[in-house]
């Protein structure tokens, strides 16, 4: 679609939708102000059914949302009584459906690696589909948090380090679920993954200028986009909680980014701030956390047991408590949950994944894995002897990873199942150890095996367990002794292909270089064990790419690819730079990489307008070639770098890519464009700035691409 066209279309949307907003309006403020004080309050508590609210709350008008109630008969019991309350107002029927409900996705932050933000929205999409036939109709996601510390379990549940990245997948999995009919919560606002030494719920510290710059950006895209709510998040940031952090929680979201969505709080959030120390009594937390500007109390019920009494006594203006109501009240309508049609209730359990599902997610998951290795033993070819060695091997269970809603474990298959099915090898398995591989009792049959097969295909990595909220590791090394086994396997002289689970980089030493190939597969989902089985075996491509940094050892991080320069970059023969004594500086395998089974050539690359204004948009033109024998996707990737700023700008930064696919010999003409806008950094108050300069552009298939050229920044 034209610019020119793609304005009138949006005109056109807009003049259609405003009269319905302007009556969403009347009916909204005759609502309020006809709810007394607590009937506002009510709408201001998202319970979970536990001592501290019962069912017969949801006709006296104190509850506004619900969460973990999954059944349709349930949720529809628990709607009729809400409208059977005075004004009958339904209610939100939340849950983390983060990657999947019953089909289950890859995890986000291997979706990110895709760099196909319109697969995460099908994603989103199928699986809010899921949610929404069962009755839910408000999901705790997507996670826009930045992963920049692979100890932190939770990376999974995002899509990775760049904030460029998280932009795009966060808008997309909002759309997704809006086309599902989803309302979302852009989790968890803000810094939650900055957590010191990757501790879930550990105290975090960013930068002014960073959070702007890195981390709120996410956040924003998923507010352009829509999202209904926004959850605060646990932890306290430079020195303040964040769900009692005001300048946050009102000075961003409503002053800065007029914000009109609702904010809710993580769970418990509002009475953990006793626990952070910073309210003496639950009401003061109470108290705190709704002038800071949460707007609904997920699980403490604190909100119930004191805002009124609060509001009596002065402490909190009415005012407060109406626009807090207002904000949850206007999401309801917006979408449509006044009207919403109950939802079946002849299942007692969602649906199994159909086969659109099922596809879905086989591509999703095999668009996600990332090649990290091949020394030219992939694909296997067919009519091979294969022996599986690995616990995860023969495992349906933990392809899913955490977060797994409601999966239920006989819908997949193993990646052993996928090989076998596929007819095309022989294929034989052996344990070697579990996942925790404490003793080395099964490694001699593991060895037997291997001796016995052509190729080795290890499957080692974490559990489900091992990754996800409140999954932080110490170690980023394979679990117990699976390494030594690994290198077991190698010293039989057969080639060995590694193919890892697990929801972080896993640090794996030097036989790294001995392994015949590297297959990230992350966690996978439902169909995991088939699509793997399809990218061994070549029945499919690898062409994803590393949504983060993989470090070498654990010391290296925090290790991101868009650090701010140093005085000293690092120079192999300047003692006195930047460097490691005992390791190298780089890491083991950049942002943005990954293989594919074929190769790719990119030439001719040209910066044709090198004198540039802010209103002007960069544009880089080169050619990519598949210069191998197979077809293949390759993600040619723009970052650009300013050269001389009023403060250190990263030494690169994602700015644009472009997923191309080619047959072999293929060649493709691109141009990637960057509005010069873009290019810009936040100051310490918020404000932005595209500052004149000169500017390196780099082009390249990961984030060690090399320089393109430079242009000029004028006013
Ligand atoms: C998590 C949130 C989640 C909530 C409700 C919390 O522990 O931090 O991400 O949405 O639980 O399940």
């Amino acid at each position: 679609m034209s610019l020119r066209r793609s304005l009138a279309a949006v005109a056109l949307a807009t003049s259609l939708a405003a009269p319905a907003i302007a009556q969403d309006d009347t009916r909204l403020e005759a609502l309020l102000a006809r709810m007394t004080l607590d009937e506002k309050i009510g709408q201001l508590n998202l319970a979970a059914f536990s001592p501290l609210f019962e069912r017969g709350d949801l006709e006296k008008g104190r509850i506004g949302a619900v969460l973990a109630v999954t059944k349709p008969g349930e949720i529809v019991d628990l709607q009729n009584a809400a409208r059977r309350s005075r004004y009958g107002v339904p209610v939100l029927v939340g849950l983390d459906v983060v990657h999947g409900l019953r089909t289950i996705f890859p995890i986000g932050m291997a979706e990110a690696g895709s760099f196909d933000p319109e697969l995460a929205k099908a994603t989103a999409r199928a699986a809010g589909r899921e949610a929404a036939a069962i009755g839910i109709n408000w999901t705790f996601a997507p996670m826009a948090d930045l992963a920049r510390d692979p100890r932190w379990g939770r990376m999974i549940e995002g899509f990775g380090e760049d904030p460029f990245l998280g932009r795009l997948f966060t808008r997309a999995r909002v759309e997704g679920f809006h086309e599902a009919g989803l309302a979302t919560s852009l989790k968890h606002f803000a810094g939650y993954g900055s957590a010191l030494g990757g501790r879930d719920y550990d105290a975090g510290a960013i930068a002014p200028g960073d959070l702007y710059d890195s981390y709120l950006p996410p956040f924003r895209a998923g507010i352009q986009a829509g999202s209904e709510s926004v959850m605060s998040a646990f932890l306290s940031l430079n020195g303040l909680p964040v769900s009692a952090n005001p300048a946050m929680l009102t000075g961003i979201l409503r002053q800065q980014w007029s914000y009109d969505g609702f904010v809710v709080s993580d769970w418990n959030s509002v009475g953990e701030l006793l626990e952070h120390g910073v309210a003496a009594d639950s009401a003061e937390a109470t108290r705190k956390a709704i002038l800071a500007g949460i707007d609904m109390d997920m699980y403490s019920g604190l909100y119930a047991t004191h805002l009124a009494a609060e509001v009596e006594a002065g402490r909190v203006p009415e005012a407060r408590v109406t626009e807090a109501a207002r904000r949850v009240l206007r999401a309801k309508l917006r979408m449509g949950l006044f009207e919403r049609p109950d939802p079946d209730t002849s299942r007692t359990d969602p649906a199994p994944p159909s086969p659109e599902a099922r596809e879905l997610a086989r591509r999703a998951a095999q668009d996600s894995s990332v090649l990290l290795r091949n020394d030219g033993i992939l694909p296997l070819p067919h009519g091979r002897r294969i022996a599986v060695i690995g616990e995860l091997g023969a495992s349906q269970r933990n392809l899913v990873g955490p977060h797994a809603a409601m999966v239920q474990f006989g819908d997949g298959a193993a990646i052993l199942d996928g090989l076998r099915r596929s007819g095309q090898a022989t294929v034989s398995y052996a344990q070697g150890c579990d996942v925790l591989c404490e003793s080395d009792a099964g490694f001699a049959a593991a060895i037997q095996a291997a001796r016995e097969a052509d190729v080795v295909v290890a499957v080692l990595g974490e559990s489900n367990e091992m990754s996800g909220e409140a999954a932080s590791r110490a170690r980023l090394t394979l679990p117990g002794r699976q390494g030594e086994l690994l290198e077991r396997l190698v010293e039989t002289g057969k080639p060995v292909v590694l193919v890892i689970l697990a929801g972080r980089p896993i640090e794996l030493g030097p036989v790294v270089d001995r392994l015949g190939a590297v297959l990230m597969a992350w966690f996978p989902g439902t169909e995991g064990g088939n699509a793997i089985a399809d990218l061994l075996l070549g029945d499919a491509d690898p062409s994803a790419k590393l949504p983060v940094s993989w470090p070498r050892t654990i010391g290296q991080i925090p290790l991101t690819y868009d650090q701010a320069p140093t005085g000293r970059p690092h120079d192999p023969k300047n003692h006195y730079t930047l460097r490691y004594v005992d390791e190298e500086i780089t890491p083991l395998f950049p942002f943005g990489f990954g293989k594919t089974y074929t190769q790719f050539a990119l030439s001719e690359t040209e910066v044709p307008q090198r004198r540039l204004t802010p209103a002007d948009t960069l544009e880089i033109r080169a050619t990519l070639r598949n210069t191998g024998s197979r077809p293949g996707r390759e993600v040619v990737q723009l970052y650009v770098r300013q050269l001389h700023a009023s403060r250190s700008r990263p030494a690169r930064q994602l700015k644009a890519f472009e997923k191309v696919a080619l047959a072999p010999g293929g060649a493709s003409r691109l141009s990637l464009r960057v509005p010069v806008a873009e290019l810009g950094f936040h100051l310490d108050d918020g404000s932005y700035v595209v500052e004149p300069g000169r500017y390196q552009v780099f082009v390249g298939t990961a984030s060690d691409a090399s320089l393109a050229g430079e242009f000029e920044v004028s006013r």
